[in-house]
């Protein structure tokens, strides 16, 4: 009998733990400071009786003194084991889609690389030098991801039109900027036609130096376009985006701009549309200028979130970031923590949802370097039109 009580408290228990979870991620995903930082207060005020009414029952259930537990915290308690119940099915659905690669996706190569043991010695410094220390942390373990997609829509003459795709930088100073120096020379090796930044690109004044230094030396054909995530705007919106336009950037925040595509030996050309989108945190949707002569159409944007309006509009591609890939993933039940409407369901990966292909980051790095069974990516991505994919079996 007291078995199966511990097993109910632990359901519900568990149940208690997605619920709020789940607020977290919904109250983190808009641009309100009192929403975002609130959810540690309700948690305090509503966990704290609820576990104080859980330890005295279980310790009445062992033999203590019986102790009845209120009664609001019960029916918290049955609350927590409904919620779970009705979850599980589409938690289960989530995790199964997560584990299987869409059909967009013809070809994938990773590629490790141990910027610490390249380095001899981890590149961190205050607190960073801790986190290091913590076991299976793999916030220096680059993982270079080379997918190639099947876009429908894509004209044939455009095929093998290539982008890299860097995310949430989170330049604090506790991740050494050698190991940055190195994320730069490896979307440089990449030699895509365009470099796109989906913002969180900075979190702490005495990284301001960097931002020249490092993103001055990235090259692309077409150009380097980046966007501002919610913790750009720690050190001001405008600073963070005048100095990457020093570096020679080109900030698409609120903006839509047209870039004049042509294959490497020059006999084909077209025209890319990249729309920036910092919303919900700063600006507002990209004006949809010259849609009609793009080739195309790619919105670039900070929160997977935004992938609902850019279906509405048929833009051929999404890129994102924010998430983070959830950071630190639980064996069996992967990621936990993902700031977005959408709970973990785009934490990261590529979304195939017609008309829109989305890829989601699980970026470069994060305020705290903790990353477990969730390294860094740097994304190169190779875009084939439709039969692509046919081709490619048939070779
Ligand atoms: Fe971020």
């Amino acid at each position: 009998m007291t078995g199966l009580f511990l097993l109910m408290l632990l359901y519900v228990f568990a149940g208690h733990c997605a619920l709020w979870v789940t607020v977290f991620n919904r109250m983190n995903a808009w641009s309100c400071h009192w929403l975002r930082y609130s959810e540690q207060a309700i948690f305090v005020a509503v966990s704290t009786p609820f576990l104080w009414a859980v330890w005295h029952t279980v310790s009445g259930s062992l033999g203590g003194v019986l102790q009845e537990p209120p009664a609001w915290s019960v029916w918290y308690a049955c609350g927590c084991g409904v919620a779970l119940t009705w979850k599980l099915p589409g938690w289960w659905r989530q995790r199964q889609a997560a584990r299987t690669a869409p059909d967009a996706l013809l070809s994938h190569q990773q590629r490790q690389i141990d910027v610490a043991a390249a380095l001899g010695e981890a590149p961190a410094s205050g607190t960073g030098r801790l986190w290091r220390l913590i076991p299976g942390n793999e916030s220096w373990q680059l993982w270079i991801e080379r997918e190639t997609v099947c876009l429908p829509s894509l004209p044939k003459s455009m095929a093998g039109i290539t982008l890299t795709h860097l995310s949430d930088l989170h330049l604090t100073g506790l991740v050494g900027k050698e190991y940055f120096e190195r994320v730069v020379d490896e979307t440089n090796a990449l030699e895509s036609d365009l470099i796109l930044v989906t913002g969180d690109i900075i979190d702490h004044h005495r990284c301001v130096p960097w931002l020249q230094t490092l993103f001055g030396k990235l090259r692309a054909r077409h150009g380097v376009f980046f966007i501002l995530g919610n913790h750009d705007a720690r050190l001001g919106e405008e600073r963070v985006r005048n100095e990457l336009r020093q570096a020679g950037l080109i900030s698409l925040g609120g903006e839509t701009r047209s870039v004049a595509w042509n294959s490497l030996d020059e006999h084909q050309q077209a025209t890319v549309l990249l729309a920036g989108d910092e919303r919900p945190w700063f600006g507002a949707a990209p004006p949809l200028e010259h849609w009609d002569d793009a080739d195309l159409r790619i919105l670039v944007a900070h929160t997977p979130d935004r992938y609902r309006w850019a279906q509405q509009q048929g833009f051929d591609l999404v890129v994102a970031g924010h998430t983070h890939g959830g950071q630190v993933r639980l064996p069996w039940i992967g990621p936990v923590l993902s700031p977005s409407l959408h709970g973990t369901r785009y934490a990261a990966g590529l979304f195939d949802e017609p008309p829109t292909l989305m890829h989601v980051s699980r970026g470069i790095s994060g305020l705290q370097p903790l990353r477990w069974r969730c390294p860094p990516e740097l994304t190169q991505l190779t875009l084939m039109p439709a039969g692509a994919g046919e081709r490619a079996a048939s070779s």
